[in-house]
Formats: structure tokens, C-alpha cells, sequence
């Protein structure tokens, strides 16, 4: 069966450390050439006129990391402000948004954010969903946050809640769905990344390291995703 091409894709870029083990390198250098791919695989997206890039960049349990990683993840935003800042000026440039907790970011990450997302707010290409400090578990806590404000202030009845409703809690209520999940670097699991919004996502496994992420790969994906039958319950 085919259909449409997906206008979401989410991506679990996974497997820079090993990439760069295998090479001999240092795990700083597998995340430095799993940034440059990010921006070669956002340019190839842009030419498939996908809508929305949803990328998991650091997860809430990242913190976890060593020190010394973990101070390196942060400064990608730094490091990569200028090729952030190429992509959106570009004709049909992207638009950047972040979704994540903000409380633990550094000041210099939030004004970095504010600049990117403002600054790219009217474009009309490819939407990048940056996913930082985040987690699904995390989002629903901020769902149900809301959720309580807007009974206690009455704005809600509580017998008359749907999902509906607490979509518009998401950290990005305007987004559409996840069509196509794609994990690289060889497990099989979600890791607490947009549980809501890939209910039904078609899911894609590869075992390739995210550094060697290439168009092939984004073929077979596609590939992949038009050959699913996606009945979403119905038969
Ligand atoms: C997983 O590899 C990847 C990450 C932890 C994210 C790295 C983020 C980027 C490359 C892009 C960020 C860019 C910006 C501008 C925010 P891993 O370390 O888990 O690999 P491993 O499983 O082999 O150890």
C-alpha cells in the first residue's frame, strides 16, 4: 500500500560514542560529526519537503553523563549557532523550535534559544523540533500541571476532559503527529521520546551509527513507511 509521505519525522540519534569508539576517537568527536550529519540530513529533508523534523538532541536521564560529556552536549547549541543560523536564512529556511524542560538549562542555552526560535519564527520551511533536556514523562507532567490549573480556575470540568484537551498541553500543541520514528544505532526502544505523539508512528530500526546516517538510509526509510499498511485501529 502506499500514501503520503510522512510530514513528521522523529529521529533517536543514537550511537555517536560507539561510532566514534570504533574510529578511535573520542566520544566528544563522534557528537561534533553526529551534529555536522544533523545538518546534512536536515538539508536532505528540506528537499523531500517533509513539514516537521522532530530530534532527539539530550534526554532529561543525559544529565546522567559524565560531567565533562554532558558540559560538551550543552555547548552544541554555541558551537553550531552559526550553521543553525545558515540553515534558517536560506531561502525556505527552517523554523527552530525547542521543547524540553527550561529550568535547567544555562542562561546563555536559553537566550540561545530565544535567538533561534525568534529568528526563525516566520519561516516557512522545514520545521526542526529540537528535543533538549527532554522527556515524554517530564511533557506529561507539564500536561498535567495544566490540566489541574485549568480545573482549579475553571476553565475545565474535569467528567468533560479528552485527549483533545490535553494535546493542547504538549509542549508543541500545533505539531501533527509523528508519522515516521527512526532509531539508529541498533537498539529497539522508544526512551521516554514523544510516547504521545507517536502513538501511531510507524517505527524504524537501523544499525547504522547516527555519524553515518546517509540519504540511502533515508530511502529506506521512506521505503519503509510506504509500504506499511497504517489502519490506525480500523481494519
Ligand atoms: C547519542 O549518541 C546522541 C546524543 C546524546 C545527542 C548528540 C546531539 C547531537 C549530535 C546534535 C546536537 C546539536 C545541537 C545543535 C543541539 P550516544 O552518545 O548515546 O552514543 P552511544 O550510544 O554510542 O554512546
Amino acid at each position: 500500500m502506499t500514501h503520503d509521505d510522512p510530514k513528521h519525522i522523529a529521529i533517536i540519534l543514537d550511537g555517536n560514542g560507539r561510532w566514534a569508539t570504533a574510529q578511535g576517537k573520542s566520544r566528544t568527536e563522534g557528537h561534533i560529526e553526529g551534529a555536522r550529519t544533523l545538518k546534512k540530513v536536515v538539508q536532505m529533508l528540506k528537499s523531500k519537503s517533509l513539514k516537521v523534523l522532530s530530534i532527539f538532541t539530550f534526554s532529561t536521564e543525559n544529565w546522567q553523563r559524565p560531567k565533562s560529556e554532558v558540559a560538551f552536549l550543552m555547548n552544541l547549541p554555541k558551537r553550531f549557532k552559526k550553521d543553525i543560523d545558515e540553515l534558517a536564512a536560506q531561502e525556505d529556511g527552517i523554523r527552530v523550535l525547542f521543547s524540553g524542560r527550561k529550568d535547567r538549562l544555562s542562561k546563555e542555552n536559553l537566550k540561545l534559544i530565544e535567538h533561534f526560535e525568534s529568528s526563525s519564527q516566520n519561516n516557512t520551511g522545514l520545521t526542526v523540533n529540537v528535543c533538549l533536556d527532554y522527556g515524554f514523562k517530564d511533557e506529561m507532567v507539564h500536561v498535567v500541571q495544566s490540566a489541574l490549573k485549568a480545573v482549579s480556575e475553571n476553565h475545565l470540568d474535569i467528567k468533560s476532559l479528552t485527549p483533545d484537551h490535553l494535546e493542547d498541553w504538549l509542549y508543541q500543541p500545533e505539531l501533527p503527529p509523528i508519522d515516521l520514528l527512526i532509531r539508529t544505532g541498533g537498539e529497539k526502544r522508544l526512551s521516554n521520546f514523544m510516547l504521545w505523539q507517536a502513538a501511531y508512528a510507524e517505527i524504524y530500526f537501523t544499525d547504522l551509527y547516527w555519524p553515518d546516517f546517509n540519504q540511502t538510509v533515508i530511502e529506506e526509510a521512506y521505503h519503509f513507511y510506504q509500504s506499511r499498511d497504517r489502519r490506525f485501529g480500523k481494519v
